[in-house]
């Protein structure tokens, strides 16, 4: 189904995106561990709130095909919407006000800047502060229109069998690529152990923010932007045998980065202007005047 025939009801069941990252926390409580036994995730009782993350996941399992991500990549990668200073693409991103949630107290620019100071904070390369500065910028594809569930949501790869470790696996029955041989096998359209720079991976928040800094940021950073929702594989490993040896090196990494994401909750929500100032720095340091999105 191209993605202009996609129901309106079908675009944003979430009253905010950030319950699908309250849900992964949930899901992996405890930095490193694979997610808790699966009939206890789904024991979903009746409140409005998990119903709605259980349809984010239905949505997600059933629209993400191998078609939609190559439509939205030859869309998105063109790069055609806005030019914005990298921290006017930050306070873009911070318009992106869809709360109803009474949980969420830390609006985008507030997550990323307590990401980024934990980081900080334990004394990591400044390129490394700068990617969990900047790792959910990618978020205002919901400012361009896209459905919540082609912006957030655990990715994996397209275009061969979706593992059994994926959340809710059983929702990819309704997705057509479930049904089509050339995708519906172990490797699909890939090679064994091709590396993930050959493999297309679900659209969303990761692979577009990859793809704005692929330019400016070390490889280490690089793989923290694009991997950061693939918990099938750094916390279940479900996806070995698409990786390479180089891949596997550069996952430290990814996991080095995933506890900031998820744990980071600082007693007192930062204040952006005292920290505004080192942050504008490092994007002088980094990234261009300006960046296209
Ligand atoms: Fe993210
Ligand atoms: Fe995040």
């Amino acid at each position: 189904m191209a993605s202009n025939e996609i129901p309106a009801q079908d675009f944003n069941p979430l009253n905010s995106i950030e319950q699908w990252e309250d849900d992964v926390i949930e899901r992996y409580p405890e930095a490193g561990e694979p997610a808790k036994a699966k009939a206890e995730f789904r024991n979903y009782t009746d409140s409005a709130k998990e119903a709605s993350v259980r349809e984010f996941y239905r949505l997600n399992h059933k629209y993400q095909t191998y078609e939609f991500v190559r439509e939205k990549e030859n869309d998105f990668l063109r790069f055609n919407r806005k030019e914005l200073k990298p921290w006017d693409a930050m306070e873009f991103l911070n318009t992106l006000v869809d709360d109803s949630d009474p949980d969420t107290d830390l609006d985008q620019l507030q997550h990323l800047l307590q990401t980024a100071e934990a980081i900080r904070a334990d004394g990591h390369p400044d390129w490394f502060v700068l990617t969990g500065f900047i790792h959910d910028m990618g978020k205002v594809l919901c400012l361009f229109g896209e459905p919540q569930w082609g912006v957030v949501g655990d990715t994996f790869p397209m275009g061969c069998a979706f593992s059994d470790k994926i959340v809710y696996s059983e929702a990819f029955e309704a997705n057509p690529d479930t049904y089509d041989s050339r995708y519906n096998t172990k490797y699909g359209v890939y090679e064994p152990n091709c590396g993930l720079k050959n493999v297309h991976m679900s659209w969303g928040h990761d692979e577009y923010i990859y793809q704005i800094m692929k330019d400016y940021l070390p490889e280490e950073a690089l793989y923290m932007l694009r991997y950061h929702s693939f918990y099938s594989q750094h916390r279940e490993h479900a996806y070995e045998h698409l990786m390479d040896d180089h891949d596997r090196e550069m996952f430290k990494w990814v996991d080095k980065f995933n506890p900031y994401d998820l744990y980071s909750k600082s007693p007192k929500p930062p204040v952006v202007s005292e920290l505004k100032p080192y942050y504008e720095a490092l994007i002088a340091k980094y990234l261009p005047e300006t960046i296209k999105l």
